[in-house]
C-alpha cells in the first residue's frame, strides 16, 4: 500500500517534470508577437525611359543569423510601374532582438528574377519610409540600380554604414570630406583624387559600376574601365575585405554589398 502510494507520487512527480520541461521549451520557442522589421518601401520601376508594367516586385526580409527567419510580400506592377510596401512584419521571439536583417527588392518577370536593391540593417535602426526610384539600366542587375529619392538621411542604416566604412577605410587618404586632405595623402607619390568630383570629371555622370570595380580592384579589366593611373596606390579593397585576408572577413556577397554601400555614399558627396 505504502509502496503503491510512493510509486504514484513518483509517477506524478515525473509527469510534472516532463510537463515543466515541455512547457519551458515551448515558451522559449514561441514567437510571441509580430514586429515590423522594415520601413515602408515605395518606388517606381523604369526601363529604357518608360515605366515597367509587367511582372511583379517582391520585398523580402531575412535574418542574417537565422536562415529560417524571413518574410516576403509581392505585388504585380501596375501601368505606371509604381509599388508600395507596408513595413514587413516577422514573428520574432525575444531572443531575436537587435539581430541583423537583409532587406531585398526583386523584380520577377516570368522565370527571371533580378535583385533591384538590398540593404543590411538592424531592426533598431528603422528610419523613415524609403523611397526608391529603380532604374533597370545596369547591364548586371545584381546590386543596387535603385536610386534613393529624397533626403539621404531617410535611409539611416544604409548611408550610415557607408559613411562609417568611409571613415574607417578611406578617410586617411581621401580626407574627412572626400576632397583629398587625409593625413596619409602627403606620403603618396600622387595625391588622392577629390571624391566629390567623380561625376564632374566625367561630364556629370556618376559611373556606378566603374567606381565599384575600381574600389574592388580585383578585376583584370580595371585599366580598361577609364580609370587610368600609372600604378595603383590605393589598396585593393576586394582583397582587403575578403575572408582570405581578414580573419573572419566578409564573404563574396558581403564584400560586394559593402562596396555597393560605399559607392552609394560617394554618390551623395558629388558636387557639380
Ligand atoms: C592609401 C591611400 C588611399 C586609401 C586608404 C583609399 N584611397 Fe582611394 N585613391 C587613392 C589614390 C592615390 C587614388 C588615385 C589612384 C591610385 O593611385 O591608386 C585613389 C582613387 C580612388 C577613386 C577613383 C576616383 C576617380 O574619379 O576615378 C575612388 C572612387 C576611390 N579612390 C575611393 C576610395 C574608397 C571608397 C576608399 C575606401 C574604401 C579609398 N579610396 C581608400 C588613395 C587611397
Amino acid at each position: 500500500m505504502k509502496n503503491a502510494r510512493l510509486r504514484s507520487a513518483a509517477a506524478a512527480l515525473g509527469i510534472c517534470v516532463i510537463c515543466a520541461v515541455f512547457l519551458s521549451s515551448l515558451a522559449c520557442s514561441l514567437p510571441w508577437r509580430e514586429y515590423p522589421v522594415s520601413s515602408a518601401v515605395s518606388g517606381r520601376l523604369v526601363l529604357d525611359g518608360g515605366p515597367v508594367d509587367r511582372g511583379r516586385v517582391r520585398l523580402q526580409v531575412r535574418s542574417v543569423d537565422n536562415a529560417t527567419l524571413g518574410a516576403h510580400v509581392e505585388h504585380a506592377l501596375p501601368a505606371d510601374g509604381g509599388f508600395f510596401f507596408e513595413p514587413l512584419k516577422l514573428r520574432v521571439a525575444g531572443k531575436e532582438y537587435g539581430k541583423k536583417y537583409v532587406l531585398l527588392l526583386y523584380w520577377i518577370d516570368g522565370d527571371d528574377a533580378a535583385t533591384l536593391w538590398r540593404a543590411d540593417y538592424s531592426r533598431f535602426e528603422l528610419g523613415g519610409p524609403i523611397e526608391l526610384s529603380c532604374k533597370l539600366d545596369r547591364a548586371d542587375t545584381q546590386g543596387p540600380p535603385c536610386l534613393f529619392v529624397g533626403n539621404a538621411n531617410d535611409q539611416p542604416w544604409l548611408l550610415a554604414a557607408g559613411r562609417n566604412d568611409y571613415r574607417t577605410l578611406c578617410r586617411s587618404c581621401h580626407g574627412e570630406d572626400g576632397r583629398g586632405g587625409g593625413p596619409n595623402a602627403g606620403s603618396l607619390s600622387h595625391p588622392p583624387p577629390d571624391l566629390t568630383r567623380i561625376a564632374a570629371r566625367r561630364g556629370g555622370v556618376f559611373p556606378y559600376d566603374e567606381i565599384a570595380t575600381w574600389i574592388d580592384g580585383r578585376s583584370a579589366n580595371e585599366a580598361a574601365l577609364g580609370v587610368h593611373f600609372e600604378s595603383r596606390q590605393m589598396p585593393v579593397w576586394g582583397l582587403r575585405l575578403s575572408e582570405q585576408y581578414v580573419p573572419g572577413g566578409f564573404t563574396e556577397a558581403r564584400i560586394r554589398n559593402r562596396i555597393d554601400i560605399l559607392v552609394e555614399y560617394l554618390d551623395t558627396l558629388q558636387q557639380p
